[in-house]
């Protein structure tokens, strides 16, 4: 347990993921397997690990591995509130739950930040006997599907992104209360529409359903909307996606860079248990 030579990688059959077999998370780790680990996140984006019992200082460590804690910003919640705690309660049931059970429309973490989110890592405690389930799309893949003419159009475009918790805009459907903290206004930060993975070069189409807000660099803006809507509608094509079955004792850890994730609702009186971390991003160039 715990070497590299008993690693195994069980890629999904889906455009991006892979089950991470051989390792017990909760015991010592060497360094070049945490090499590995974070190099097999950077190839499949997503990466999971079954049958997991860590405890929340282990869920903390493991997750920096990967890169620092986001440090926050006074101003421009991300789920939670304000003070950014280190770990999150993502539950239906639990008093500090966040998220509540309704289905979640596909978004990147933080894409209103300065420095958005690079990504995040969630343990599962207590799944739903159906629903609940978690899918993540592929945006670098989205971005190679598109048609040679339209990547020249979009190449210099900036996009910027709502804080859905934030202000005026602030979402009063998705349960848990305390993510609503409010300032009356959230700055706002364009992001280059295609932005590059800071670790593998690869080119990323930067659209979401739920955070894309406005196209900077079209000077019509009802055309600007319209790409904009072609372009959520490309980047929500089902084979982009990996849809992943929760199991007790999941530990999966997501690039938030170059994915969206949505979220199925979970049905009535089943109860949903999960712990995140997140992890601090970069300037998307
Ligand atoms: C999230 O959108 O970060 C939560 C996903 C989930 O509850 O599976």
């Amino acid at each position: 347990m715990n070497r590299l030579r008993d690693l195994e990688i069980k890629p999904t059959q889906s455009a991006l993921g892979a089950e991470i077999i051989g390792t017990d998370l909760s015991q010592p780790m060497p360094g070049e397997l945490i090499h590995r680990l974070i190099k097999l996140w950077e190839k499949y984006h997503v990466i999971f690990f079954r049958g997991q019992s860590v405890s929340p200082e282990r869920h903390i460590q493991i997750s920096q591995w990967f890169g620092p804690r986001h440090a926050g910003y006074e101003n421009m919640p991300i789920l939670g509130d304000s003070t950014q705690p280190e770990m999150i309660t993502i539950s239906n049931v639990e008093s500090d739950g966040l998220l509540g059970g309704g289905y979640i429309e596909p978004h990147q973490d933080g894409a209103y930040l300065p420095t958005p989110l690079a990504g995040a890592m969630m343990r599962a405690v207590e799944v739903p006997e159906s629903g609940g389930d978690t899918s993540w799309s592929n945006l670098i893949l989205a971005y190679q599907e598109l048609p040679v003419m339209l990547k020249r159009k979009i190449r210099n475009l900036r996009v910027t992104a709502t804080n859905i918790y934030a202000g005026k805009t602030s979402r009063t459907d998705l349960g848990g209360g305390k993510q609503f903290f409010a300032p009356d206004e959230s700055p706002v930060y364009a992001h280059p529409l295609v932005r590059v993975h800071p670790a593998t070069g690869k080119k990323i189409l930067w659209v979401s359903p739920l955070n894309s807000e406005r196209i900077e660099g079209v000077r019509n803006q009802i055309e600007a909307n319209a790409l904009l809507d072609t372009l959520k509608r490309h980047v929500d094509q089902d084979h982009l996606y990996y849809r992943h079955r929760w199991e007790a004792g999941d530990i999966l850890i997501w690039d938030n860079r170059c994915c969206n994730h949505k979220r199925d609702a979970i049905p009535e009186g089943q109860r949903r248990v999960f712990y995140r971390t997140v992890i601090g991003g970069s300037r998307p160039f």
